[in-house]
């Protein structure tokens, strides 16, 4: 199949990247990243969840921060949401986008949301149905579809058969998430193969955190099966707080570097990733785990040194 001209990539910096940081992220450093981000050319930004603040402190501050935001005209900004509580939260946000998110595997949907994966559907039904009267996009993100920290192995069946569930709740968009970055192209292109029999190539994304190492091949391979829609986290940053071990997304620099290098268009400013790569490391006091990012930032300042 050919690969796409261009591709959407979604920012989830904001959310996925910062939600596992132990110390609290300075509510201004949040606004702070996303107005960067919006600046930068991205139309999609996950930019805060609406969960409990016992499971997930460090996005306690979503009502302030989505307050806080410029909006840039044409940028989607998304947020989580478990459940009606949640969408309340978000449709007081003006949230453009909400995301319910559900797994491909039992144990995992235990330890993430508490419930199993049939009642976690009963309970986006309501909140997908709210969701759509208010007009507000309903993306659903499918955990563990490469793999599960707890189960192991997962049929391909079943990330099948949580896609067609999604897809009833009349999702926009949906997710093949590797929450613990253990997938392999090849099992990539399968889910894929699987997954597209059900629900249409244009409307799913690959969200593929790296904690192996394989997410730039994952995606490389997802290109190859049509998809057009990828998640990124800035830097690198991340990981999720019920998937010990896992690290981050896979960072965004490393994925526009790819998107350049093969000619396909993804609207946003590789060189303005990459200074905000740093901002958000710097600010947070972590290491910047992007390869392009810090070969790109060690290129520019060397340079600089150079020239005086
Ligand atoms: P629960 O404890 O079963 O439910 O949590 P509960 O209804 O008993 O609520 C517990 C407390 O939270 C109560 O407060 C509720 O009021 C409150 P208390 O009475 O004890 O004071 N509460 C809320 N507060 C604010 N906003 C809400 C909300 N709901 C309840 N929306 C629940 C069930 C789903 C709420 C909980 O398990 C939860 O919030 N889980 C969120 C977990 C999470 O955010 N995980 C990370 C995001 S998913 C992810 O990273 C994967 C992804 O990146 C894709 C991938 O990589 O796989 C998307
Ligand atoms: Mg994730």
């Amino acid at each position: 199949m050919a690969m796409p001209q261009a591709v959407k990539i979604v920012e989830v910096g904001p959310r996925d990247g910062l939600q596992n940081e132990k110390e609290f992220v300075a509510t201004q450093v949040k606004i702070e990243l996303i107005n960067r981000l919006s600046a930068a050319g991205f139309r999609n930004v996950e930019a805060a969840s609406f969960v409990s603040p016992k499971w997930v402190p460090q996005m306690a501050d979503g009502t302030d921060v989505m307050a806080g935001i410029e909006r840039r005209a044409g940028t989607i900004y998304s947020v989580l949401t478990p459940n009606m509580r949640g969408l309340e939260g978000a449709i007081a946000a003006r949230a453009d986008e909400i995301v319910i998110f559900g797994a491909a595997s039992e144990a995992f949907s235990q330890k993430n949301i508490n419930c199993s994966i049939a009642e976690s559907i009963e309970r986006f039904v309501p909140v997908a149905q709210a969701a759509k009267a208010q007009g507000i996009r309903v993306r659903g993100s499918v955990s563990c579809s490469l793999g599960c920290p707890y189960q192991g192995e997962v049929p391909v069946s079943s990330v099948v058969d949580v896609v067609e569930r999604f897809a009833a709740l009349g999702c926009d968009e949906i997710d093949i998430a590797d929450t613990i970055g253990v997938g392999t192209p090849k099992r990539t292109r399968e889910v894929f193969a699987a997954v597209t029999q059900v629900f249409p190539r244009e409307r799913l994304s690959g969200h593929f955190h790296d904690t192996y190492g394989q997410a730039l091949a994952n995606i490389y391979a997802a290109l190859e099966e049509g998809i057009s829609i990828f998640h990124a986290s800035v830097a690198g940053l991340g990981g999720c707080p019920y998937a010990k071990g896992a690290t981050g997304n896979v960072a965004t620099e490393d994925v526009l570097y790819l998107m350049n290098g093969l000619g396909i268009e993804t609207g946003i400013d590789l060189a303005q990733v990459v200074e905000i790569g740093d901002f958000i490391s710097t600010s947070i006091g972590k290491p910047n785990v992007s390869r392009a990012g810090k070969a790109l930032l060690a290129k520019a300042r060397s340079e600089k040194t150079t020239c005086v």
